[in-house]
C-alpha cells in the first residue's frame, strides 16, 4: 500500500473526485479525514470507506470558514496524530459568466472556495507539516481552466490560474527545505455532480468553451489515480508541477 501510516485530509470528499480520492487513499492505507459542506454526502462517503475496512473520519464544514479549517486540521492531528497529505479539492463553478456578466457576490464566492479556502487550509496544514520530520504533501485540484482562458467563466478561470500560482509558490518556498511538496492537478471534463450547478450558462462564455472543442469525459477514479501518484513517494521528486489529466482535450 502506498499511503500506509499517512493521514490525508480531502476536501469536497462528499462527491465526485474528492469522494473517489478519499476512497482510493483509504484503500492505499491512509487514515482519511473527509471534509465537505454537505453533511449527508460526507457521511455516505465515510460509510462506504468504513464498509471497505478503511480508516476515516468525516467532518462537515466550509473551506471558507477559518473556524471550520482550524477544527479540521486539529481533528486530523488529534485523531490520527499527523497531517501528511492535504488535498484541496472542493471547488465550485460560475455558469461560465464573463467579466461583463459576473457579479461581485459570485466573484467573491468562487474565489473564496477555489482559492482563499485552499490558501487558508494550506497555511494551517503547513504549520503542522513543518514540525513533522517527514514533512507533507499538498495537492491542489485545479483545472485545465487554470492553464487556458476558457473552460470556465472569468471567476473560475482566474481562481484556478491563481490556485496553480499558489501551488508553485508553496513548492518554491517550502519545497526547497525538502520537506513539503505541492503539486496541482488540471483535470479536463470529468463526470461528477459539478455539471448540475451549471444552471444558467452565459451565452458568450459557452461560445468560448465550445471553441475549445468537445471534451473527452473522464471518471473521478482516473483523477484519484493521479492524486495517488502525487500523494505517494512515487512522485518524491515532483514539486511545483501541474499534471494535466484531460484525455488529450488541450493537446489539440
Ligand atoms: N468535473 C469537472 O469536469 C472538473 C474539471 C476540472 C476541475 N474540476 C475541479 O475538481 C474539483 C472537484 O469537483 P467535482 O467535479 O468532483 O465536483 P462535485 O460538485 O461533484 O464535488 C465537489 C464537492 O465539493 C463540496 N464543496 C463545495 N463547496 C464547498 C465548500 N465551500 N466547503 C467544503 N466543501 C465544498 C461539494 O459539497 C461537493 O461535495 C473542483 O475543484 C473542480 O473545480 C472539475
Amino acid at each position: 500500500m502506498k499511503l500506509s501510516g499517512k493521514t490525508a485530509i480531502v476536501t469536497g470528499a462528499g462527491s465526485g473526485m474528492g469522494r473517489a480520492i478519499a476512497k482510493l487513499f483509504a484503500e492505499e492505507g491512509a487514515r482519511v479525514v473527509a471534509f465537505d459542506l454537505n453533511e449527508d454526502a460526507v457521511q455516505a462517503g465515510v460509510d462506504e470507506i468504513k464498509a471497505a475496512g478503511g480508516e476515516v473520519l468525516g467532518i462537515a464544514g466550509n473551506v471558507t470558514n477559518q473556524t471550520d479549517i482550524d477544527n479540521l486540521v486539529d481533528a486530523a492531528k488529534d485523531t490520527f496524530g499527523s497531517v501528511d497529505i492535504l488535498v484541496n479539492n472542493a471547488g465550485i463553478m460560475d455558469n461560465f459568466l464573463t467579466v461583463g456578466e459576473v457579479t461581485d457576490e459570485l466573484w467573491d464566492k468562487v474565489l473564496g472556495v477555489n482559492l482563499t479556502g485552499p490558501m487558508k487550509l494550506s497555511r494551517a496544514a503547513i504549520q503542522v507539516m513543518e514540525k513533522q520530520d517527514r514533512g507533507g504533501v499538498i495537492i491542489n485540484n485545479a483545472s485545465v481552466g487554470g492553464l487556458f482562458g476558457t473552460r470556465g467563466g472569468a471567476a473560475y478561470v482566474a481562481s484556478k490560474h491563481a490556485l496553480i500560482g499558489l501551488t508553485k509558490n508553496i513548492a518554491a518556498t517550502y519545497g526547497t527545505l525538502g520537506k513539503i511538496r505541492a503539486n496541482a492537478i488540471a483535470p479536463g471534463g470529468v463526470n461528477t455532480n459539478i455539471g448540475s450547478t451549471i444552471t444558467a450558462p452565459s451565452e458568450l462564455g459557452m461560445r468560448a468553451i465550445q471553441g475549445a472543442g468537445e471534451a473527452p469525459m473522464g471518471e473521478p477514479e482516473q483523477i484519484a489515480n493521479v492524486a495517488l501518484f502525487l500523494a505517494s513517494d512515487d512522485s518524491s521528486f515532483v514539486n511545483g508541477d501541474v499534471l494535466k489529466a484531460d484525455g488529450g482535450w488541450t493537446a489539440r
